[in-house]
């Protein structure tokens, strides 16, 4: 295995990510977990120190166990990484000289001839790589020599081939350094990884896992059909089989069969006890005369809480909460809590449940991002279509109807999102969209149908491409789709007759329209 050690870098996941996506078998350690016994125990074949906040020239300052230096096997120091192998061998690490942060041009220096390590790289003279340091490296530990270097850094890149060490001041983990995952891959392979590592490998671990923690205990896990906390369910139940039940809060604001089919999936395929807990009218009731967008997010947010008490505490003895958590909510919620960054919207989670019931978290995705839980999914026989769906928000259609709901409004809206969608994925858009849906407007407008005149909902599409959800842009349909579908709405749906599409990007707009 390869053990990464973290000093506490922002980004130090997406070495691991890199490394997976390399088909390398990682583990990481916090820095202060790393003794000489913990090496001994891990037994790493290769090593990769991460970047981190701390500054080397000062006192107490993190550092790694000189054992590491020791045991002959391939290093790899990434910016605070770098500095604390330099200073740990011999070379000397200086505060304050030369901020640098962001995008940054290294220039080859020194020989090349025989490198895995840097095979690839330099292909077109410079690469490009992003920088984030305060301190910097001033002179070079014994055995080492210069390889790349920048205007900011001279000793960008550097290598001791004989004792097999490598630094870097960059991060080559990030995507803002387009070769980095050559150069991660290159130490893996130089290291004498081959590759082979898989997500069955990564199931078969993180079942063990799940056993470790939890033992004979009782877990429940709340369902909401979304991807997350699906493949969380299947995991854990493959892991603890029937001491996992799972709680479906369905709130009445689901979209058309959604229901119906996340109890098949769960309960009739996978055969997941399944509490089907349909509480519809007990929200919208108290949801009747809402028409604040925020006021709606936090009744929902309230009940969801109490209800999904209220049929836990039916199971009786359980000791675990799972939750399908996964690394960049990790992150969000780190950099929220941790910022003055405003509520743009009072996020539906479930935060407060495990300690208001005193239960422990079991959380097993939480290492990894978006597209590996739908690898790890796919490992774990979820259907590709089930897999590649759009995210849908916990307060469901209730931000999608701006202005009062109503169960009118809301069948009208679930059957206009049905064909939408039905569009969508008939002109094989589906999957080129990160997020479709209609919206139905708090307005009715006049029409003509045939020789009588109506008077109905107008409504909107939405549909954006987008990365993470943090920015948007709307989808470029053809005219000829835009047409097709809008025909298609109002003939099919009653109580539609008018659509608009929503051609805002995020920012300004948010994806939802609530
Ligand atoms: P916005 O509308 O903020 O949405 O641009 C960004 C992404 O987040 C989803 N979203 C939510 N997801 N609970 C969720 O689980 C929520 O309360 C919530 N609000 C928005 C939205 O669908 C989009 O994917």
């Amino acid at each position: 295995r390869l053990l990464i050690v973290d000093f506490g870098s922002q980004v130090t996941q997406l070495i691991a990510r890199r490394l997976r996506e390399a088909r390398v078998y990682c583990e990481i350690h916090p820095f202060d977990q790393i003794d000489d016994a913990a090496l001994d125990r891990i037994a790493p074949r290769a090593v990769i120190l991460s970047g981190g906040p701390g500054s080397v020239p000062e006192p107490g300052s993190p550092r790694a166990p000189q054992k590491l230096f020791e045991m002959g096997i391939p290093v790899l120091g990434i910016c605070y990484g770098q500095q604390v192998m330099m200073d740990q061998l011999g070379g000397a690490v200086e505060s304050g000289h030369h901020r640098e942060f962001g995008r940054a041009r290294v220039a080859p220096a020194g020989d090349h001839a025989d490198d895995r390590i840097f095979a690839g790289l330099f292909a077109t003279g410079e690469e490009q790589v992003w920088m984030s340091h305060g301190d910097r490296v001033t002179a070079l530990a014994p055995g080492f020599e210069v390889i790349g270097t920048s205007p900011g850094a001279p000793f960008a890149m550097v290598a001791d081939y004989d004792r097999h060490f490598f630094a870097v001041q960059f991060h080559p983990e990030v995507h803002h350094t387009p070769n980095g995952r050559r150069l991660l891959e290159n130490f893996t392979r130089y290291a004498g990884f081959t590759g082979d590592w898989t997500m069955g490998a990564y199931k078969a671990e993180a079942i063990e896992k799940i056993r470790a923690q939890v033992g004979d205990g009782k877990v429940i896990c709340g369902l909401s059909g979304g991807v997350d906390s699906s493949v969380a369910a299947v995991l854990i139940h493959e892991a603890i089989g029937d001491q996992l039940t799972c709680v479906f809060v369905d709130h009445g604001l689901l979209r058309l069969n959604e229901a119906d089919e996340v109890v098949t999936m769960f309960r009739d395929h996978y055969n997941i006890p399944l509490i089907h807990a349909d509480e519809s009218d007990l929200f919208l009731d108290a949801l009747e005369g809402v028409s604040d967008p925020e006021v709606k997010r936090k009744t929902i947010g309230g009940l969801f809480i109490d209800v999904f008490q209220k049929h836990a505490g039916e199971i009786g003895g359980a000791e675990f909460l799972a939750q399908g958590t996964l690394y960049p909510d990790v992150i969000e919620s780190v950099s929220v809590s941790g910022g003055p960054s405003v509520t743009i919207k009072s996020h539906h989670n479930v935060g407060g449940l495990p300690e208001k019931m005193g239960l422990k978290l079991v959380e097993p995705l939480r290492d990894l991002f978006k597209d590996e839980v739908r690898a790890l999914g796919r490992e774990l026989g979820l259907p590709d279509s089930f897999i590649g769906r759009h995210p849908f928000p916990g307060p469901g259609l209730a931000i999608r109807c701006p202005g009062e709901i109503s169960r009118d409004k809301l069948e009208i809206l679930r059957r206009a999102d049905a064909v939408f969608i039905d569009q969508i994925r008939k002109h094989g858009l589906y999957d080129e969209i990160w997020q479709a849906y209609v919206a139905i407007l708090p307005v009715r407008t006049v029409g003509v149908m045939g020789d009588g005149r109506t008077y109905d909902y107008a409504c909107a599409l939405r549909a954006v491409t987008s990365v993470d959800g943090m920015t948007a842009d709307f989808y470029p349909f053809s005219h000829d789709f835009l047409g097709e579908t809008a025909t298609r709405i109002i003939n099919e749906v009653t109580g539609i007759n008018r659509v608009t599409y929503d051609i805002t990007s995020k920012p300004p707009g948010t994806i939802e329209w609530e």
